[in-house]
């Protein structure tokens, strides 16, 4: 396995795997790697012949006052998790690589970006966006593997790939959890034993809305409050948002129908969670 810090050298070693007649699969991550990346990273080596996993904690999706500074980070742990998986290449620039001076060039998914994650953290999906197009144009040709987790960023990239044309087809993949329900996610290592016995508080609360919607609830308010109810009842948890929106493009209609995403995001203690479920409205 070859550790890669520089996007000059990242673009040539997988021009060389395209020549020699690979498919390159491309999968993103800020690190602190777990089962979720790892489902990933698998599904990733079932469909490509050769895999690269980027290893960059983005400074420019990080919002002032967030959690930037004591985000989890494992550069070891991360190339051995990666290693052992059987990923062909890391890449783990360091900042002045990606970032070499002042980003006067950014990229923003207008409309798809603005709601939910996008109104709770201002600039967070312009930093994503821009990050993941910089590694496409430095990739190249490839499947891109993100995870449904990050439901509303899945949406983003897609259409910024479609948008700027590049030759990326992005597959989304579905969120790995623990037992009780918790979406995996680097950020649950900072959580107390007693945060983490509340945790799932928000898979309970997105259960709690789809029972309501298979049980006849169609107004996304009314779903939308049964969630917030549920968690309101944690009292180790403060929501910040819970959505019932249209699964296709996040818009919020009055009333339900087809694919609806139902989406969360509270903070548990100091650690601010998210996480999505899909279900139908027939
Ligand atoms: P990060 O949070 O490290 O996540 C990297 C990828 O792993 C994302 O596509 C995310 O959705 C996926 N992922 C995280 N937890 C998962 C889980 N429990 N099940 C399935 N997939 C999961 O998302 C980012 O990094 C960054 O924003 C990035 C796209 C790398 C841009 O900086």
């Amino acid at each position: 396995m070859q550790v890669i810090e520089t996007l000059e050298e990242l673009a040539r070693a997988l021009d060389k795997e395209r020549a020699s007649g690979r498919q390159v699969g491309l999968v993103p991550t800020m690190g602190a790697l777990h089962a979720g990346h790892l489902a990933l990273v698998e599904r990733a080596r079932a469909e490509c012949d050769v895999v690269v996993v980027t290893v960059f904690v983005n400074p420019l999706q990080f919002g002032p006052g967030e959690d930037l500074a004591t985000y989890p980070r494992d550069e070891a742990g991360d190339i051995e998790a990666a290693r052992r998986a059987g990923v062909d290449h890391v890449f783990l620039p360091p900042v002045e690589e990606m970032y070499p001076g002042p980003v006067l060039t950014s990229v923003r998914v207008s409309g798809l970006a603005d709601g939910l994650e996008g109104a709770s953290r201002a600039g967070h999906f312009e930093g994503v966006a821009t990050v993941v197009a910089k590694l496409f144009a430095a990739v190249g040709r490839c499947r891109a593997y993100f995870g449904e987790k990050d439901y509303q960023q899945l949406l983003v990239v897609r259409r910024l790939a479609a948008d700027l044309s590049f030759p990326v087809e992005v597959v989304g993949c579905e969120t790995v959890r623990e037992g009780d329900g918790l979406a995996l996610s680097s950020r649950n290592a900072r959580l107390t034993p007693e945060e983490r016995a509340a945790a799932p508080v928000l898979y309970r609360a997105m259960q709690a809305g789809r029972s309501a919607i298979g049980a006849g609830e169609r107004r996304s308010r009314r779903v939308a409050a049964v969630m917030a109810e549920v968690v309101g009842a944690e009292p180790l948890a403060r929501l910040d948002y819970a959505a019932a929106v249209d699964a296709s493009d996040l818009t919020g209609p009055a009333v339900l129908a087809g694919d609806v995403r139902l989406l969360v995001a509270a903070r548990i203690g100091s650690t601010r969670l998210i996480d999505n479920i899909g279900t139908t409205a027939p």
